[in-house]
């Protein structure tokens, strides 16, 4: 691809957790979201539980969490938390929890013991073939935490790496070392943990091509199922905490795509295949079959390999959705605690799909799963003929192959797949800051 073409194409998009995305959600009614679960055809229910402390800034996040050592403060967060759970269960005394991803921030912040009580407040509603994920941070997750959650049927982990390198750790504020990671990984298989995931970033400040291609031959020593490789996304003017990251450490553009792509290399000539933009699943693994058997989906967590009709999210700026739209909690630890003290949920912000949006979802989500998009889907578009010329041009572009039926994005196309996918964006002229496609 040539340079100019790869400017071009790396432009501000937004990831398409959700679509409309969340910038473009308007007209929300709480009632519309409590009427969509009633019409959803079923009480299980995947359960996202957002716990938004961690004990140490790391620079490069991005992510909703507060900075705090005090653990009192996840007590009475839990207290919380059962109020928002009790409000579902009491209009919902059926719900089944299929799946729980326990999420933040650090879920690994609470103490065992807390970590304990807040499982025991969901026990009466665990579906029989549960299923659970945490997010744990290599630093504070410890044996105790470990033991409690296979207990409790958790089989799956995503541990947070971003980088192996010293140098790159100290940049980012976040020390780890490998043998710290290398034991927890041990630890959590010989308790029963099948699925192990691990996040790491391309475009961290210090790293180059060789840090990269060391941080992954570690990486494939402890071989996890799944690995997300996150492009950095650099938004210094709107995540203040990124101020304290040097620019002229980071590399930009191009160089920060060869980043991406030393890394894939590495992965794919290993065992491992590539699914979607950033994500990668050791052959055989759950993801892995998903994908090949075109059962992959992506809520607002990642790819799964299940659909379910209703995500509940509790928890400070939590999201939930169902088939026929989104709402999110509140993102103030304040207005949401007040908010459940008077007995509702604190809902803030909503959408709900009309039939376009809803059908627009739906391709974009086979973009992102697949790669595949249907010549029978694009002809219902109002505006099918901008959309196929736009195609044409990414053909022209060496980002997919076209056949009869359908368009096909290509390994080069999945870098740029945000772009492809805002193809379908009917909101995407309006200007919103994003990150950068690479
Ligand atoms: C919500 S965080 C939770 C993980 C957990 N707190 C930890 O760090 O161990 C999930 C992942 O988002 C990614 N992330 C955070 N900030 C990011 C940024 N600015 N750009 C790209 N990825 C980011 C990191 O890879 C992180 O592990
Ligand atoms: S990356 Fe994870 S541990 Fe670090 S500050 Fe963000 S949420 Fe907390």
């Amino acid at each position: 691809m040539k340079i100019t073409d790869f400017e071009k194409y790396n432009i501000s998009v937004p990831r398409y957790t959700s679509y409309p995305v969340i910038t473009d959600w308007a007209g929300f009614k709480p009632l519309d979201w409590i009427y969509s679960l009633i019409n959803g055809y079923t009480l299980e229910i995947d359960l996202y539980i957002h716990i938004p402390f961690c004990e140490k800034l790391c620079y490069y996040c991005g992510c909703f969490r507060t900075i705090t050592k005090n653990k009192d403060r996840a007590d009475k967060y839990i207290d919380k938390l059962k109020k928002e759970w009790e409000i579902y269960t009491k209009l919902f005394p059926h719900i089944k929890i299929k799946s729980l991803h326990l999420g933040g921030g650090t879920p690994s912040f609470l103490t065992p013991n807390q970590m304990h009580r807040l499982l025991s407040i969901l026990t009466p509603y665990k579906s029989k073939d549960f299923s659970g994920n945490i997010e744990l941070d290599p630093r504070t997750a410890k044996d105790e935490h470990i033991k409690i959650l296979s207990e409790y049927g958790f089989r799956s982990a995503s541990l947070g790496i971003q980088d192996f390198d010293l140098e790159v750790q100290e940049a980012i504020n976040r020390i780890q070392s490998f043998e710290l990671v290398s034991a927890l990984v041990e630890k959590l298989r010989a308790n029963m943990f099948n699925e192990i995931n691990f996040d790491l970033i391309w475009g961290l400040p210090k790293q180059t091509k060789k840090t990269v291609t060391e941080s992954f031959k570690k990486v494939l020593k402890l071989r996890p199922q799944r690995i997300s490789y996150y492009s950095y996304a650099h938004l210094p003017d709107r995540i203040k905490n990124q101020r304290l990251i040097k620019e002229q450490d980071i590399l930009m553009g191009k160089e920060k795509g060869e980043l991406f792509s030393i890394a894939k290399n590495i992965l794919l000539d290993d065992d491992y295949i590539a699914i979607g933009m950033d994500h990668y699943a050791l052959k055989g693994s759950e993801l892995a079959c998903a994908y090949e058997n075109k059962k992959l989906h992506r809520n607002f967590m990642g790819y799964v390999s299940h659909k379910s009709d209703a995500l509940i999210g509790l928890g400070v700026s939590a999201i939930s959705q169902s088939s026929s739209g989104y709402v999110q909690n509140t993102k103030d630890l304040k207005d949401y605690e007040e908010i459940l003290n008077k007995g509702q949920l604190p809902l803030v912000k909503g959408h709900q799909l009309n039939n376009e949006e809803a059908f627009r979802a739906t391709i974009i989500q086979e973009i992102f799963c697949h790669g595949i998009i249907s010549k029978v889907d694009i002809s219902q578009l109002t505006n099918k003929l901008d959309v196929s010329k736009q195609l044409d041009q990414y053909v022209k572009d060496g980002f997919m192959d076209e056949s009869q039926k359908a368009y096909i994005v290509n390994e080069l196309g999945f870098q740029f797949i945000r772009v492809i996918a805002s193809v379908f964006d009917q909101y995407r002229t309006k200007t919103y800051q994003f990150s950068k496609a690479i």
